[in-house]
Order: structure tokens, then C-alpha cells, then sequence
């Protein structure tokens, strides 16, 4: 690690007590305070999640980072402070912001989050990319989840901060939250180092189910099992918890949550009018490739009959069809017909 780095890390590790203090010691705190208060965030969970507060000035933190002799340009290409639009010198980059410290996998700060008080955009702001901080690769919470996520073999992927923390005063210790944006390859492979199983518990609107419909191929790819927990719309798992509490939570959302499949279709049907016989003509065509192309037949029976029910065709015309879409499916592309088993043509590595 070179000393840049280094200094670095030390003054996000400064400006993250510094923030922590201000917003527990200071006047300038109170507003926020009342504002986690009233989202159920206490001392606990603050001090927990090392959560602080920007104040509604210019250059709190540059001046904080000044006097201890930080140099200041080398603070701005860290993401911890900006340029001045106009003229020279130097601007705090959070202001009148809560503040969530992210941590790397070790707990040494990188980034912060900064979250407006109340209403109001942009919602959260970030610190933009450094040496230190690629988001791609970075996962809130996982340094104090790793140990739960070891013991379970499992990971909870919420969509938000506020997410984790409300999950982990719930008792689940083992959620961790992309950083605003979609989850990637590296974040799969991270959680594949401590887990075999990810739980997706996204928000419960369309953005939330879009985003956890793309985040499936992801985590296969990375050899995890994946369940998804199916909140009601336009609740995210926070609200959730803050409504119907903890217990309710754990038994209607996280033991309860759906197999990929079940997901997948329930995503597809609310496209479709059940009530209507072309609605469930439709949603039966839109589901059988689902169904097809799961490769164990048991697996394909449970669904099929539930299909069957949902949209009151027989089984075995469902099964039919399903058996057709599966020669389909497994039907090679043009030119790339596969040789079969007895091929013995030419062989390479001469
Ligand atoms: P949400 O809009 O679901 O926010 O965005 P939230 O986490 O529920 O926020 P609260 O409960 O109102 O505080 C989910 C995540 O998307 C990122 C953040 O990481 C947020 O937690 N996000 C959202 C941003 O980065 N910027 C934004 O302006 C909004
Ligand atoms: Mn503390
Ligand atoms: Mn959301
Ligand atoms: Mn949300
Ligand atoms: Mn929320």
C-alpha cells in the first residue's frame, strides 16, 4: 500500500469520527438526530453504523482536514472534498447530510453516503470513485456481516442502507446493499468467498423487481443459490419491518421467500388479466418457457400443476406444450448443429 493510500485512508477514517461527533455532540446534529430518531435509527444503531452528520456549512471539512495538515488536493482527488466551481480552493462535497460511512471488506472507511434530510434530490449522494472506493466491488455493511454470513452461509441483498440497518436491529446480521447501482459480477464473487446462498430482498416496486430479475443470472453465474423475498408493492423492507415489525419480517418475507421460478412467474402474471380467458391463454404462453426450461422434471410438474390451477388449462395440454418448447429450446442453432455423442471427426491438437 503507498503512502498516499495511506493518508488517504487515515483522513476518511478522521472525517468519519469527526462526522460521527458532530452529529452526537453538536448542535448542528439535532435536526438529524430527530430525523433517525424518527425512522427508529437510536444511539445504538448509530454508533453501530458509525453514522454522522455533514452541517449546513461550505468548508467544515476542509477546514477540519486543513488544520491536521492534509493537502488538499490530494484530499480532492480522494473524493473526500471538491474543487471550487469558480476561483481556487476547496468546498465540502456533503452538506446538511447524514452521513453513512462505507466501509471495505476489512472496516476501514472509503466512501461515504449522504442522505438529505427529508424530502428533497438527489436523495443520497456518494463520494465518486477513488484509488479507494469502486463501487463495483464494494458491498455496505459486508465487514460486519461477514462473520454471520459465514456462520449462515448466506447473504441478505437489500437494495438501501436504510435497508441493512432496519434489518440488522430486526436481528439479521447478514445483510449487505449495492451502493446505488446494479449488482455486479465482483460483488457476486465477493459473496461466493463466505456464502453459497443469496436471499434478493429488493424493494417492492418495479424497480426493485427489475433490478432482482437481472441480479439472478448474476449470482447463478457465480455458483450461489438464489431465493427472492416477495414484499408488497411499493414497500421496501424497511418499511416493512417499521409497520409489521420483526417477527412478522422474518416469517412472511424471509422464510417465506419465492424459488427463482415462482419469481419469475409471479412477475410475469401481473402483466395478465387472470380474469379474462385471453388473459390466462396469455400468461400460460408467457410462463410455459419459464417452466421449460427448468431442467429437472420434478421441478417442472409442481409448476406446471401450479400453472394448471392458475389459469385453468389441463395439465397434461400444459406438459404438452412445455415438452414442445423443450425440443425448441434444445434445438441448436443454425450452423451449429452439435455432432452428437458418436461424432469422431477430426481431432484437434496436432
Ligand atoms: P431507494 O430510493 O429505495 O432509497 O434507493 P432507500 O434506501 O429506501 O432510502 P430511504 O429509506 O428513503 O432513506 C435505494 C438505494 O439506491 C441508492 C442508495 O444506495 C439507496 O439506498 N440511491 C437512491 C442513490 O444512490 N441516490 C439516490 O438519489 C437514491
Ligand atoms: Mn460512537
Ligand atoms: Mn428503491
Ligand atoms: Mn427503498
Ligand atoms: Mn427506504
Amino acid at each position: 500500500q503507498d503512502r498516499e493510500t495511506g493518508r488517504l485512508l487515515q483522513a476518511y477514517e478522521w472525517s468519519e469520527k469527526f462526522y460521527h461527533f458532530l452529529l452526537k455532540n453538536t448542535e448542528h446534529g439535532r435536526p438529524a438526530l430527530e430525523y433517525l430518531r424518527g425512522r427508529g435509527i437510536g444511539d445504538k444503531l448509530i454508533d453501530q453504523f458509525r453514522i454522522g452528520f455533514a452541517p449546513d456549512r461550505w468548508d467544515t471539512l476542509v477546514q477540519f482536514l486543513d488544520k491536521r495538515s492534509f493537502d488538499l488536493a490530494e484530499m480532492e482527488k480522494g473524493g473526500l472534498i471538491s474543487a471550487r466551481q469558480s476561483g481556487d480552493g476547496y468546498v465540502d462535497r456533503f452538506r446538511s447530510r447524514i452521513i453513512f460511512p462505507i466501509a471495505n471488506r476489512s472496516g476501514k472507511t472509503i466512501a461515504f453516503a449522504g442522505r438529505i434530510l427529508g424530502e428533497g434530490h438527489p436523495k443520497y449522494v456518494n463520494s465518486p470513485e477513488s484509488r479507494l472506493f469502486n463501487k463495483s466491488r464494494v458491498l455496505y455493511n459486508f465487514d460486519q456481516a461477514r462473520s454471520a454470513i459465514r456462520k449462515q452461509r448466506q447473504v441478505i441483498l437489500f437494495e438501501g442502507y436504510g435497508d441493512v440497518i432496519a434489518a440488522w436491529e430486526a436481528g439479521v446480521h447478514n445483510g449487505v446493499a449495492t451502493m446505488g447501482t446494479s449488482l455486479t459480477e465482483q460483488h457476486a464473487a465477493m459473496i461466493k468467498t463466505a456464502a453459497d446462498e443469496v436471499l434478493v430482498c429488493y424493494d417492492g416496486d418495479n424497480a426493485g423487481q427489475n433490478a432482482a430479475l437481472k441480479s439472478i443470472p448474476i449470482l447463478e453465474q457465480a455458483g450461489l443459490q438464489v431465493k427472492i423475498a416477495m414484499l408488497p408493492p411499493g414497500v421496501d423492507p424497511d418499511d416493512y419491518i417499521r409497520s409489521h415489525g420483526k417477527e412478522r419480517f422474518m416469517r412472511q418475507v424471509v422464510e417465506d421467500a419465492a424459488s427463482t421460478t415462482k419469481f419469475r412467474l409471479a412477475n410475469l402474471r401481473r402483466n395478465y388479466k387472470l380474469s379474462e380467458e385471453s388473459g390466462r391463454l396469455d400468461y400460460a404462453k408467457a410462463g410455459l418457457p419459464v417452466i421449460a426450461a427448468l431442467s429437472s422434471p420434478t421441478e417442472r410438474e409442481v409448476y406446471l400443476r401450479e400453472l394448471s390451477s392458475e389459469v385453468d388449462i389441463s395439465f397434461e395440454s400444459l406438459k404438452q406444450d412445455c415438452n414442445l418448447i423443450r425440443q425448441e429450446q434444445h434445438r441448436p442453432a443454425p450452423g451449429q448443429e452439435d455432432p452428437g455423442p458418436a461424432y469422431s471427426g477430426p481431432q484437434s491438437g496436432g
